[in-house]
């Protein structure tokens, strides 16, 4: 019979990288969590027409790259290939948008894109985003921006460029619309380049081609065609992230491919990532909302890769959530001793320390081998004699020094000794 793989395009996680992935996801949502957004558990699929409506008819996204299926009644689902419609969709029909605003939402899990695979692009791709609704607030811009930044250099990542401009809105979007299209007039562009400056001349900014470069010197770019009411929003975003010390670089030809994007625009790119370099990605969608049914409310948020980031972080020699998965480790020699260690697994777990043992009645050598590949710094050995005694054993491996200790103090004492060794690390 033929082995079975799993689906083309689709990475998948286990132990010892999966650890580095959990780590690297947790790093991604603790600022949003420090700021205040709550977690938001979403479906991973939704009414087809919630993201025709919301990503854009036109964009790459919902014309060919959405998992669209048929379920038993006959509706129209599509696997998520993003996250902030479906966000937009749950604060409208859970009415969140009439308490407290802005909402602040966090989430984090798979989407899905038929895309090409190939190196750090998949068609199971997992994302952490944050959106923050109901509020124009420039500090808010700059706090959505700044806790992306803050991820990535939680991770110790260095390699990576916040690219920034503002996209402006539906009142000033349109003469530049018209400037742009005028100015790609005169190009010489092959037939499918001309349509897409038809449809969304903005996209062809994006093209990546140098003879469409070479002629793309001097074109009208958006920052340069604000109202007034934009360039002064934009230019308070750019105030409150110098107050947060974020650095960026000005990116006026940035275009990003999901339709809904207004004022403030993001890309977070890493240098050693090669062609698929975007790490994270956001901004403002201010006719979001609305154009799905909702209230008049406007938004921004992000999406940061959490696969890229974890490539990323490789990539710089970083390790993640790097370290022993335990604690503490128990070598039993003898029955009665593994029963008294059994207990002390599931009382030390019950006071929050990570600890494991050896299974299969293991004789000494092979049970301390299997403490030292565990990687554990605190070993406890106990034999039938340590059981008579009423003593057991506590080896710190780093120091390579050992102590016997007596029984009824050892959930103390492993509590504290763990707790010490991670205020020194902390310290560090
Ligand atoms: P996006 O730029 O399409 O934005 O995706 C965000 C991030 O997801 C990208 O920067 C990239 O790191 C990762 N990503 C996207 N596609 C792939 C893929 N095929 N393989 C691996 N990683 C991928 C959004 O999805 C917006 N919803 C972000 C947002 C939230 N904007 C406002 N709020």
């Amino acid at each position: 019979m033929a082995m079975f793989q799993a689906p083309k395009g689709v990475p998948e996680y286990f132990p010892p990288r999966a650890n580095a992935f959990l780590a690297v996801r947790q790093a991604l949502s603790r600022p949003a969590e420090l700021a205040g957004y709550g977690y938001a558990e979403l479906p991973v699929f939704e009414d087809t027409a919630l993201f025709v409506r919301g990503v854009g008819e036109s964009t790459d996204v919902v014309s060919k790259e959405m998992y669209t299926f048929e379920d038993r009644g006959g509706r129209s689902l599509t696997l998520r290939p993003e996250g902030t419609a479906g966000v937009m969709r749950l604060v409208i029909e859970h009415g969140l948008d009439k308490g407290q605003l802005p909402v602040k939402l966090w989430y984090a899990g798979p989407f899905f894109r038929a895309e090409r695979p190939q190196h750090g692009r998949y068609r199971q791709l997992q994302q952490v985003g944050v959106e923050a609704i109901g509020s124009d607030d420039p500090a808010l811009d700059a706090e959505v921006v700044a806790l992306a930044d803050e991820a990535f250099r939680s991770l110790g990542l260095a390699q990576y460029t916040l690219h920034l401009t503002s996209l402006g809105c539906a009142e000033c979007r349109p003469g530049y619309r018209a400037t742009l299209q005028r100015f790609l007039s005169t190009l010489e562009l092959d037939e499918a380049t001309r349509e897409r400056a038809e449809v969304n001349p903005m996209r062809v900014l994006d093209d990546k081609r140098d003879d469409v470069q070479r002629q793309l010197v001097g074109v009208p770019y958006m920052v340069d065609h604000l109202c007034a009411a934009c360039s002064d929003h934009y230019d308070a975003v750019r105030a409150a992230l110098v107050i947060l010390g974020v650095r960026w670089t000005e990116a006026p030809a940035l275009v990003r491919g999901l339709d809904y994007y207004t004022r403030t625009t993001f890309e977070f790119s890493h240098a050693l990532l090669g062609a698929q370099s975007g790490i994270g990605g956001g901004g403002r969608y201010d006719g979001l909302m609305e154009s799905i049914g909702g209230g008049k409310h406007s938004g921004i948020g992000f999406g940061i890769g959490t696969d890229r980031t974890l490539l990323a972080c490789e990539a710089e020699g970083l390790e993640p959530g790097a370290g022993p998965s335990v604690d503490v480790f128990c070598v039993p020699i003898g029955s009665r001793a593994k029963d008294r260690l059994v207990g002390l697994c599931g009382a030390m777990r019950a006071r929050g320390v990570r600890i494991d043992m050896a299974f299969g009645d293991r004789a000494l050598k092979g049970a301390m081998k299997a403490a030292d590949r565990s990687g554990a710094p605190l070993v406890v050995v106990l034999g039938d004699d340590e059981v008579d005694t009423g003593t057991v054993v506590i080896k710190d491996m780093a120091a390579r020094e050992q102590a016997t200790i007596p029984w009824d103090s050892v959930h103390e004492e492993l509590q504290q000794r763990v707790l010490q060794r991670a205020s020194e690390r902390n310290a560090r």
